[in-house]
């Protein structure tokens, strides 16, 4: 299985740390050059790291991805420093929760707004670069269990639509870049333990054992049990298989 991802530049967006930065690294043991796009101060120094961990060529720029103009120029800069990105793994998101019947009107925009058009701007501009230079690609956008399912006890409908819509997204895009070698596949994780979920646990902190509780696997999952799902979907491994979404949930929604 070929795996090798030399000579390919991979783009994280949300890679300075959780699920992002796992498979940034991950990725940089395949031998990409990794560009990290994050709100987070610390992005330059979480690429650093990777570069001299791996290395390979790496650079971290601040963005927010719900800002279209600036999500093209940042890719941009990344084709002119590295290369055109061949890899995208889209990672960026927020989740608030809550009874819907008391979600206001700014909770409610700024999930879809980072969840689903961020995730859209960054796609949008890893699909121009390629058909602009006329190569192949493969994006990964991060969904969720909750496109397939209601989490609960807590309550989060604007997180689980965004993540449900982020998974017709790569579905749509699939079928339009197909011609062009460009493949789309979203990954839906189950729960991982990183900040997302720690702020959520350190809130209500019943929350954890519950989760587990309806966990087949009995875990949570690192963000690295889900590095070798990306690396296969990003890698020549995979070059038949655009359009789908995965669930990598630890057997949750199987039961
Ligand atoms: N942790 C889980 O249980 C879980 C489960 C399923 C899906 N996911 C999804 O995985 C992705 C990564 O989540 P995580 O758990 O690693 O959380 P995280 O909070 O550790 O990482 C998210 C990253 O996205 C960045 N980010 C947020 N808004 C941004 C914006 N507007 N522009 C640029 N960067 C922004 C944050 O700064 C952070 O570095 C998210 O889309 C999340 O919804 C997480």
């Amino acid at each position: 299985m070929n795996t090798n991802l030399s000579g390919k530049t991979a783009v994280i967006t949300g890679g300075a740390r959780g699920i992002g930065n796992a498979v940034a690294r991950s990725l940089a043991a395949e031998g990409a050059d990794i560009a990290l796009l994050d709100l987070l101060e610390g992005v330059a120094e979480a690429a650093q790291s990777i570069a001299e961990e791996h290395g390979v060529r790496a650079l971290g720029q601040r963005l927010d991805v719900t800002d279209q103009g600036a999500t093209v120029a940042a890719f941009e800069v990344i084709a002119e420093r590295l290369s055109v990105p061949q890899i995208l793994l889209t990672a960026a998101g927020i989740e608030i929760n809550g009874d819907s019947i008391d979600v206001t009107a700014a909770q409610w925009r700024k999930v879809i707004d980072v969840n689903l058009t961020g995730t859209f701007f960054s796609v949008q501009a890893f699909g121009r670069g390629l058909l602009t230079a006329k190569l192949p690609g493969s994006a990964v956008l991060i969904s969720s269990m909750s496109a397939e399912i209601v989490n609960v006890p807590q309550w989060a409908a604007s997180y689980n639509s965004s993540k449900a819509a982020v998974r017709h997204l790569a579905t749509s895009l699939s079928v339009e870049w197909a011609p062009s070698d460009i493949r789309v596949n979203s990954i839906a994780p189950g729960y991982v333990m990183t900040e997302l979920t720690r702020q959520i646990i350190e809130r209500e902190p019943e929350l954890e054992a519950d989760w587990v509780s309806r966990i087949p696997q009995g875990r949570m999952a690192r963000p690295e049990d889900l590095t070798g799902l990306v690396i296969f979907l990003a890698s020549d491994a995979s070059s038949y298989l655009t359009g789908q979404q995965i669930i990598i949930d630890g057997g949750y929604t199987a039961v």
